[in-house]
């Protein structure tokens, strides 16, 4: 009987030879066909990345900048040396030529004055030898014959020349001498020096600047490395701070060394928009927060509103109340809504632009002639404590800073009862600018008065009047953008709220 064995049993598929081959670093046959061998073109390739990461350093601008200020460096201070030097030696020169043709010049003088004998003498009584410590002499006939001197050997050629010892005939003397021959009279007269003094003034000169010069470029390099490497690190720290930001953490902040250069500059300027990013983002959010929880329960008795009137028109009864219920919880929803948005846009601070000079005052007397009227029929008074020739300027957005006083005469009328006396009062130092609205009404108990800045928060006595709670978190917000204080204060009775705006406030967010 032929067994026939099933394929797929017994054979093992390929992904489970993979799987077992993988797992123990081991190459499949076909693996091995298909990965190519490393051919030395990939091998170039390998060594060529390999020795860009090694030198990855050099592509900093900070080193590449700190290598350039060395090299800078480096050029000039070998031209400054190379200037010094050749003006050294051709100063020096230029003085032992002088000493030269001045004796020259005496000499022809005693020469015409006084015939060659005196200069024979002459010459014979300063040629001391050896001549290294003197001057070199040597007066001879135009056929070359010596007549006096001590230089053995004579200079064949008029004018200035630069020989050693040797050739003077100065036997073991390897100094170097400069000689100048002209005639005096008939004869021929060679005057000449060493260059010893030239020759050790140049050995000086060329180790001196050797050593300065090896001396600074070393420096230069090791100031240029610590400030590249400052630097290197300060960008770093900058650049591992954005990797934080740009992973959604937006409390992250740049270091800011106080060193005040440009890049402690730029770090603060960026952290200041980052600052107002946050803040944006962060009231954004409280928007969001602040709908998502308050305006539940007004969108709540809305739906069931229009449920009853739904329920009540399908059997025939008229639902004319429900709707104008439904019409009016729609518009405060919406009068919610735009002034949460209004808050928002606010302290966003786009508004800043529209920054211009006004008269607080005006905006004050402004205010009080609209609501007389609504103040007499609560039977309130309104009282207007600034002198009527009173100008108080300030710089801002004049609509915004009228509806901020307006809210806060808007709360004394709706949250005091009759009889209440609303007085607004104005004022100015060298800082500040400042208005107060006091009622003699209920006053907000002292832990109450941080908290009704919240959007949305009311006191408990006035959850059930008019009102969406968002009245004083815009004048917290128009206050912000203008770098305004708002203090609430016990009015004894009632609420004293003064608002006081600092003169130095920036127009640019
Ligand atoms: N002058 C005041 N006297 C007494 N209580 C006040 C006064 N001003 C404000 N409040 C209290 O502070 C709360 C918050 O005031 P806010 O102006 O923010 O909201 P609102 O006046 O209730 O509503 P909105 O101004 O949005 O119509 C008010 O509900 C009220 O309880
Ligand atoms: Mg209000």
């Amino acid at each position: 009987m032929a067994v026939q064995a099933d394929n797929s049993t017994l054979s093992v598929n390929q992904a489970q030879v993979d799987e077992f081959c993988v797992g123990r670093g081991i190459t499949t046959p076909d693996q091995e066909k298909s990965a190519p061998s490393m051919q030395p073109d990939s091998r170039v390739e390998v060594f060529r990345k390999r020795l860009f990461d090694r030198f990855d350093w050099l592509r900093r601008s900070a080193v590449r900048l700190a290598l350039l200020f060395w090299l800078l460096f480096t050029v000039c201070f070998g031209i400054a040396a190379y200037v010094v030097y050749e003006t050294l030696q051709d100063r020096v020169l230029a003085r032992i030529d002088q000493s030269i043709a001045d004796r020259f010049v005496e000499t022809q003088d005693v020469f015409y004055r006084e015939g060659i004998d005196a200069v024979v003498k002459m010459a014979e009584a300063r040629s001391t030898s050896p001549m290294t410590s003197s001057m070199g002499f040597h007066l001879s006939t135009p056929q070359g014959e010596r007549i006096a001197g001590n230089v053995p050997v004579c200079p064949t050629e008029y004018g200035w020349e630069i020989f050693d010892g040797q050739t003077l005939g100065l036997v073991g003397d390897n100094s170097v001498y400069r000689f100048y021959t002209g005639k005096v009279g008939g004869n021929v007269l060679s005057l000449g020096k060493s260059l010893d003094a030239l020759v050790e003034l140049r050995t000086i000169a060329l180790s001196s600047l050797m050593w300065t010069a090896l001396a600074s470029t070393m420096l230069a390099f090791l100031t240029g490395g610590f400030f590249a490497r400052r630097t290197h690190k300060r960008v770093a720290g900058i650049s591992r701070a954005l990797d934080i930001i740009g992973q959604g953490d937006l409390t992250a902040r740049l270091p800011v060394s106080y060193a005040g250069d440009d890049i402690d500059s730029l770090s603060e300027k960026i952290n200041s928009s980052l600052n107002r990013l946050e803040y944006t983002v962060n009231s954004m959010r409280q928007v969001s927060t602040d709908i998502a929880h308050d305006l539940k329960t007004p969108l709540n008795r809305l739906y069931i509103t229009i449920e009853e009137a739904a329920n009540r028109s399908r059997v025939g009864v008229c639902v004319g109340d429900e709707l104008d219920g439904a019409l009016e919880e729609a518009k405060a929803i919406n009068a919610t809504f735009e002034a949460l948005l209004r808050i928002a846009q606010i302290e966003a601070g786009a508004r800043k632009s529209q920054f211009k000079p006004f008269d607080l005052a005006s905006v004050l007397d402004t205010a009080a002639e609209v609501y007389a009227p609504v103040v007499d029929e609560q039977c309130q008074e309104l009282r207007v404590d600034i002198p009527g020739h009173q100008t108080l300027p300030m710089l801002g957005d004049r609509n915004l800073i009228l509806q901020l006083v307006v809210n806060l005469i808007e709360n004394a009328v709706h949250h005091c009862g009759d009889d209440t006396v609303i007085t607004l009062s104005a004022g100015e130092s060298d800082r500040y600018v400042w208005f107060r609205v006091a009622d003699t009404g209920p006053g907000i108990p002292d832990p109450e008065r941080e908290k009704v800045f919240q959007r949305l928060y009311r006191l408990e006595r006035s959850r059930t009047t008019k009102g969406t709670g968002l009245g004083l978190s815009l004048v917290k917000a128009i206050a912000d953008l203008h770098c305004g204080k708002v203090i609430l204060a016990d009015n004894k009775p009632g609420l004293a709220v003064t608002v006081s705006f600092a003169r130095n406030c920036p127009t640019e967010c």
